[in-house]
């Protein structure tokens, strides 16, 4: 299995991609850092802890990374999408850990060094840990394989301005710099995460099953759900970070994924947050663009539902 190294801001659906990598034998979850976004990055720690303790894996580091972005305070978190503890209200058992001495940046680095050219990278959160380590340490890019990152918006509109997405509005200046580095990128943006989709039967799935992790899960989900009528129209949810996980571990594949120059707007106006992914290579059909290092997820082969549940199951 890859060494996997995972930064999030858990979440509803940072728990689903949390469990799925735990599920997933292509991959050696080495460690976890959180950060602001969801909730503000001490409580993710707390919450990724217990949801470890759950799933019966409290060997995994989990170290708290950035509290508020790269500029400005942070902006309080999305109680109203995951709750205002992040897990959607749910009081999961405490696992009584605590959280490694190192900050996030700091353990990203140090297992780049112990697993180097091997390391994957995959963040589900605001980038801010990625772009503080970046500057810490300019060569950390070289000894990591791949970065895939849940955020952005390619041809989609975004979802909480009309063309941001939320980790990437969280922190522009953060994804501004990790998106610019010298490293494998793939974006998996809301043109696919919000067409794969959790209904309330794998809900019921879940939370009949008979495994450790599951059915917490299927009760976190239920406010998400619930947030997601807004939106879809029912009770359901978007697959943003699992589909992230999947596409790392290789369980999804992306079938339309040109690499193309992508740029993050980081003015004060409307644009901010926006990722302009520079698409115009489509209309001719050779859409991937010289010199660039990020592949945009546009489709993918097949849909992740029935994938993350027969995972989750395990
Ligand atoms: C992203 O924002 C967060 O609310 C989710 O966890 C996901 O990472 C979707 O825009
Ligand atoms: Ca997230």
């Amino acid at each position: 299995p890859r060494p996997l190294y995972l930064d999030c801001d858990t979440g509803i659906d940072d728990s689903l991609a949390l469990g799925y990598l735990l599920a997933s034998p292509e991959v050696d979850l080495v460690g976890i850092g959180s950060v602001s976004g969801n909730i503000d990055a001490a409580q993710g720690a707390v919450n990724t802890l217990d949801l470890l303790a759950l799933a019966g894996r409290d060997d995994v580091p989990v170290a708290v990374g950035a509290a508020a972005p790269l500029v400005g305070p942070f902006h309080g978190g999305a109680p109203h999408v995951h709750g205002r503890n992040g897990v959607g209200d749910v009081v999961l058992p405490p696992s009584g850990r605590t959280p490694a001495p190192e900050t996030a940046p700091e353990l990203l680095l140090r297992l780049s060094h112990e697993h180097a050219g091997e390391l994957r990278v995959v963040a589900v959160g605001p980038l801010t840990n990625l772009a503080l380590a970046l500057r810490a340490d300019p060569t950390l890019p070289s000894r990591v394989r791949d970065v895939t990152i849940m955020g952005g918006a390619g041809l989609h509109p975004g979802n909480v301005s009309p063309v941001a997405e939320a980790n990437i509005a969280g922190d522009p200046e953060a994804a501004a710099a990790v998106l610019g580095a010298d490293w494998d990128v793939t974006l998996v943006p809301l043109d696919v995460t919000m067409v794969n989709v959790l209904e309330e039967s794998d809900r019921k799935t879940l939370l009949e099953s008979g495994t450790a992790l599951a059915p917490w899960l299927g009760e976190l989900l239920d406010l998400y759900f619930a947030f997601y009528v807004t939106t879809f129209g029912r009770r359901c949810s978007a697959l943003h970070d699992p589909l992230a996980a999947a596409i790392a571990v290789g369980g999804v594949t992306p079938t339309v994924a040109p690499r193309v120059h992508v740029e993050v707007d980081v003015s004060q106006g409307p644009g901010r947050g926006q990722t302009l992914c520079d698409l115009r290579g489509l209309y001719a059909g050779h859409p991937d663009q010289a010199g660039a290092r990020c592949r945009v997820v546009l489709a993918t082969d097949r849909p992740l539902a029935p994938h993350l549940v027969e995972r989750l199951l395990r």
